[in-house]
Order: structure tokens, then sequence, then C-alpha cells
């Protein structure tokens, strides 16, 4: 779980830009020293929400970080007025991780009652996204061009006592950029990996007990994240897993076999986290330059997958549904049963879906024209035997499901 709260913040800062904005990696340097000056118990839950903090958005085209007029008057624009809403949301559904949800809810809320989105104030707001939403504000100020060196960060803060934090954080902070250098260090861009690694290591872990009920809802939370970036995909994780698990049930596979298919479903998109929306949803079809960025999503998908334990197992099964049966998909070229038995699965719903949802350029196609055409690919695109089992099942699929 640690792992896989590090990667989401990786996919929010690293890859939707193609370059590191190191946003939720700085907060959470600066929110976990503050941390352990004034609130050394909760020093874990502060810096895990911190590296979480603005998942919420995903949901706008360009990284927060452009974003740093807007953030002063947030009403300009709907979803950075309610990102930290959308946070709370995606993140409460993790067990264990609700107190995580409760600082990303609060961390736009000012000491003085004029931040966002209720308008709490004092001690309504929990410690944890005060000190949250300072360790924000100072990275917001590094961004800005005016505001050079200590002295002149100093001058900024201490302006905001009891305004924007109280006294007491500001005066905690002010110290602890002082006397650690740590303003230096997180100054330069290149030193940031290591401070945070080290400061990572320094606040340790969180104690969530890794169950297969955890790994399940986190491939759910995954698939929403897909969603929330990418609108035109709505349900299409989803929908593709629901489906995966009825033909899994079909062939009568067993309990493991069919939970795979159907968590990996759910991730098999996953590295269109990293694609451009602009790409996703283009009007009309892709020029063959643009479709082979496209084709990336496949290797982005296995890349985030390896990195959290827990997913290992599945991630080749989730990121090879564009392998065909004939040895001519991508990325690796992987023919017959040498393509998971998952995954053969999975590439038949995910097309399945593909042809039955509206696209900017073209109407859904109708249940039964899709059927066809994945019986006209059996042999080719599909494994011959999933498209026997699978054709009764979409044929007959009720309408409110698709
Ligand atoms: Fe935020
Ligand atoms: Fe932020
Ligand atoms: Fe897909």
């Amino acid at each position: 779980m640690n792992e896989l709260v590090s990667t989401i913040a990786y996919v929010l800062d690293v890859m939707s830009e193609g370059t590191n904005l190191y946003h939720s990696w700085r907060v959470s340097i600066f929110a976990s020293q503050f941390a352990k000056a004034i609130a050394p118990d909760e020093r874990k839950t502060i810096f895990y929400a911190s590296l979480l903090h603005d998942i919420g958005y995903l949901a706008l085209p360009e990284h927060i970080t452009h974003y740093l007029f807007t953030l002063e008057d947030p009403s300009q624009n709907p979803i950075v007025l309610s990102h930290p809403i959308i946070g709370a949301e995606l993140t409460s559904q993790i067990p264990n991780l609700s107190m995580i949800a409760k600082l990303i809810l609060n961390h736009h809320e000012w000491y003085n009652g004029k931040g966002y989105p209720l308008g709490k104030q004092r001690n309504e707001i929990p410690l944890g996204s005060q000190v949250i939403l300072l360790a924000d504000q100072i990275d917001m100020l590094l961004r800005n061009e005016s505001v050079r060196g200590i002295k002149a960060v100093e001058k900024e803060i201490s302006a905001w006592s009891n305004e924007r934090a109280s006294a007491d954080l500001i005066d905690a902070a002010i110290k602890v950029l002082r006397d650690e250098g740590l303003f230096d260090e997180v100054s330069d861009k290149e030193k940031i990996p290591v401070v945070f690694n080290r400061v990572r290591a320094e606040t340790g872990q969180v104690d969530i007990p890794s169950s297969a009920d955890a790994v399940g809802i986190a491939c759910e939370v995954f698939s929403q994240l897909i969603d929330t970036k990418h609108p035109s995909m709505i349900g299409h994780s989803k929908r593709v897993s629901v489906y995966a698990m009825l033909i899994a049930l079909a062939m009568n596979l067993s309990h493991d076999e069919i939970t795979r298919a159907k968590w990996a479903a759910l991730l098999h998109d996953v590295g269109k986290l990293g694609i451009a929306r602009s790409l996703i949803n283009k009007p009309g079809k892709l020029t063959p330059q643009e479709f082979d960025t496209v084709k990336i999503h496949a290797i982005y998908t296995r890349e985030l997958l390896e990195t959290i334990t827990d997913f290992r197992e599945i991630s080749i099964i989730a990121s090879s549904d564009h392998e065909r049966y004939d040895g001519k998909g991508y990325p690796m070229g992987l023919k017959g049963d040498k393509i998971p038995i998952a995954t053969r699965i999975i590439s038949v719903a995910d097309s399945f879906d593909a042809m039955t949802s509206k696209r900017t350029y073209r109407k859904a196609m109708s249940k039964e024209a899709a059927c066809e055409e994945i019986e006209r690919c059996a042999g080719s695109q599909f494994d011959p035997r999933i498209v026997k089992e699978a054709i009764p099942v979409l044929r007959n699929l009720p309408i409110s499901l698709m």
C-alpha cells in the first residue's frame, strides 16, 4: 500500500507532463518536517496524505502547478474548487486510509475560515490539513519567480499568520526551514529526489495490512483515476472487468483465475494516465505517429504495476491486452498460449466495449455487429476457443450493463 501511494504520486507529478514537477514530493517533504516538529504522532499520516493531496486534480486538463493564479481565486474553476472533495472520495475507499481522506478533504481550508471547500476555521480544521496547506502554499511560493531566497519566503509566510494558518504553525515552520537547511535543499530541483527518499525513510511506513480485499479495492480506485483523467472513457475499465468476469465464469475457470481477470481488466488501461487527454479524446482518427504514442500506454501500464508488489503478478496480464493471438500485436508480439488466458479474455472484452461505446468520430456499434466483428477476428486477433465461449455471453448482455 505504501508503494501504491508513492506510485500514484508519481503518476500525478511525472506521467502527466513527461517531466517531474515535484509538487507532491516537495509538499510531502515540507509537511513531514513540519509534522515532526509539531505533530510527531501524526507524521506518517500527514506524509502519505501529502503525497496524494492533489489527486483530485486529475480531472483538470493540466498539472495543478499551472493554476497558480486560479488557486488564489478558486471560484474561477469548479474543478479547483472541488478537488479536495474528489480526492477524499477517491482515497476514502481504500481500507485504513480514511484518515488520509479527511486530511485531503480539508487541505485548502484557511485558519481564518476563508478557504474551501467548506469554509471551516481554526480548530475545525484537522492539524494535519493545516500542515499540508502550509507546505502546499510554500511549494507554490517557490514557483513564483518574484519570491527568491529564504528571507523573501519568510516575509511572505509571516503575513499568513492567523490567516492561512495559525501563528504557532507558521512560527514552527519558519524554524524548520531555517534550522535544517531544508530550504536550500528543496530549492535545488536536482536534490529533491535525494531529500524525498531520506524523508520518506525517516518518516516510516503506514501500517496497512495488505489483504485480497484491499488489492481489489485498489484496482477499483485505479480504474476511477483513469475515468477522472479521461472522461471520454468513463466506465470503460469497469465494464471490461464485468465482461471479462462473465466470460471467465462461462469458461468455468478457477476462482483465482476469475479474480485475476477481473482485477487485471480494471488495470488494463492504467498506462493511459500517462497519455495526453488531447490524444485520447481526439475527434477523428489518429495519425500513425499519434497512434504510436498511444501504444506506449501498454508499456506504461506494465512499468507502473511492476512497482507495486501486490500488483506484480497481474502486471503482465493487464499490460498484454493488445497482444494478438497470431503474434502480430504489441508491445511484445506474444503469440497463442504464450499470452495469459486472462489476457486473452480481456482482449475480447476490451474490443467489445470499445466497439459498443460511442466515440467522438463514430456512433456506438450494436451488440450484434460487435459480436460479428469479434467472430470475424477469431484465430487472428482473438483466441477462437475464447470467442466461442464469449459470444453467447456478450450477445445476450442486458442493456443496463453496457
Ligand atoms: Fe490542492
Ligand atoms: Fe497542492
Ligand atoms: Fe481498454
